[in-house]
């Protein structure tokens, strides 16, 4: 195991987050396709988590967040559909550190989780984009990163996304990192999609937060193509932070962060239409 102190880490204060040298302390390791850096769980959890409190990665791959989990003494549940994905995990996680909280991994459906309502502290997660990496070889149907059709894949993430706000406690933090794509040259705003289907299950968007990226595997070919067809590298992703807005919270006063603006029925509309004008 790497020395398992974070030393080129810094907390971020701002919403373009840069990481030109990815974490490799402890166990993590940038070997499982599409795994985040450790720089982003470290951020997340420092920020909207104590000690002691229960974070979810739902989506957990490599176990990134749990790892992270493990070093800054929070508990955590990680799930991933495949099970390789639960194995790799639970082997990062075979370290010493002196602290309490425990982390444990299983194999686990986002869709389907075996929590209560308002059980999880935070969560932080990070699905498959589409279809661009097939994680199961599209081999395991309930992998999301089976699903060819984009909008079918953006249906079976909102159920998990619905999971996710069930399982979340009242006025805390979802994380949730996603990236774009490209298809016959035109842009597919897939974090925009993503967002939509999170405020439409309830969310309350608290950041969105620019992580560019490094490491991509882009060859000459793509270079080339570029300038030639005049369309750009994609070299960003977004990581969104959602809240979970308490139950009665008067949600007109972030009516611009959330769904609608807030509004879920004509007469609702009426009746904070009336109230504005009073104002
Ligand atoms: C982008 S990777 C996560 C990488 C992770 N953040 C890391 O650092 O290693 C997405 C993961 O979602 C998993 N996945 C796909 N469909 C799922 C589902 N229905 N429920 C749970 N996990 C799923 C995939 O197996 C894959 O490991």
């Amino acid at each position: 195991m790497n020395n398992p102190d974070a030393k080129i880490f810094i907390l971020e204060t701002t919403t373009v987050w840069d990481f030109p040298i990815r974490g490799d302390w402890a166990t993590h390791k940038g070997d499982y396709r599409g795994n985040f850096a450790p720089q982003i769980a470290r951020n997340i959890l420092l920020n909207y988590s104590t000690e002691g409190e229960l974070v979810l990665d739902p989506m957990c791959g490599s176990g990134t967040s749990l790892i992270e989990a493990r070093l800054l003494n929070r508990n955590a549940v990680g799930y991933d559909i495949n099970a390789n994905a639960a194995q790799i995990t639970n082997e990062r996680l075979r370290f010493d550190v002196p602290h309490s909280a425990r982390q444990t991994v299983q194999i686990g459906d986002v869709r389907n989780l075996p929590h209560a309502d308002d059980s999880i502290d935070l969560i932080l997660t990070h699905p498959p984009y589409a279809n661009i990496v097939k994680y199961s070889d599209g081999k395991n149907p309930a992998d999301l990163s089976s699903i060819p059709n984009l909008h079918a894949f953006l249906d079976e993430l909102e159920k998990g996304v619905r999971e996710l706000y069930r399982v979340l406690k009242p006025n805390r933090y979802c994380a949730i990192l996603i990236g774009d794509t490209r298809k016959s040259q035109h842009y597919i705003p897939l974090s925009h999609f993503v967002l939509d289907r999170c405020l439409e299950a309830g969310f309350a968007l608290k950041e969105e937060i620019i992580k560019t990226q490094h490491n991509t595997t882009y060859t000459a070919r793509w270079v080339g193509a570029a300038r030639s067809y005049r369309f750009y590298l994609i070299m960003h992703e977004h990581l969104f932070v959602f809240r979970k807005p308490r139950a009665a919270e008067n949600i007109a006063l972030i009516r611009h962060s959330v769904a609608r603006g807030g509004v879920k029925t004509a007469r609702e509309k009426r009746t904070l239409y009336r109230a504005r004008k009073i104002k």
